[in-house]
């Protein structure tokens, strides 16, 4: 087990654990600060993150930026994001259960280092991963759960926003309450 993300992210980036390795340009292990209080997790890279090898940073991680920014999180300065594949499903297929299986022990090692209290989940592939199985995201969305001593809640993910956009306003609230569960159990997010 690796100390730091820095080790772990240069074991990740050697991974050769599933078929995903053979069609990916870049791993994309994750960005955001080591220490951070709060953790977004979303499904796996697109083709802009593959190319880049950074997390979101296609339209819809434009939209995350603007909204974590609404609730003054910034994944350069007090938060970390992470996908639960860290490796492009082609053409963007949902990650299979065994890529899943795979790939959720770098999640695992990445949580053990940051140890973050808030977890929020992006989109379903997450939530019913690392949530609970039946979560239906469209009605629980914004609902906190505690599973082992981390609390966690999921939002609607970005690229359904931007199919959707009359969601937006709902999951902004998400990130208003958020904001108020942060203020309550985190010590330096907002310093
Ligand atoms: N969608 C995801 O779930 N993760 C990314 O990094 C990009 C798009």
């Amino acid at each position: 087990m690796s100390d730091t993300l820095d080790q772990l992210k240069l074991h990740c980036l050697e991974c050769n654990k599933c078929r995903l390795a053979e069609t990916r340009t870049n791993v994309v292990f994750g960005v955001g600060v080591e220490n951070a209080e709060v953790m977004f997790i979303g499904e796996g890279p697109g083709e802009n993150e593959d190319l880049q090898g950074e997390p979101f940073v296609g339209r819809g991680g434009q939209l995350l930026d603007k909204m974590l920014n609404a609730v003054d999180l910034d994944r350069h300065k007090n938060i970390y994001i992470a996908n639960m594949v860290k490796c492009r499903p082609p053409k963007n297929r949902d990650p299979l259960p065994d890529e899943q299986e795979q790939c959720i022990t770098w999640l695992r090692n990445q949580v053990k280092i940051i140890r973050p209290k808030i977890i929020v989940c992006l989109g379903r592939v997450a939530a019913t991963r690392l949530i609970k199985k039946d979560m239906k995201i469209t009605k629980e969305h914004g609902v906190f759960f505690e599973k082992n001593g981390v609390i966690m809640m999921a939002t609607l993910h970005p690229a359904a926003l931007l199919r959707n956009p009359n969601n937006k306003p709902g999951a902004f609230e998400d990130f208003q309450k958020l904001r108020d569960k942060i203020k309550e159990v985190c010590t330096h997010t907002y310093d």
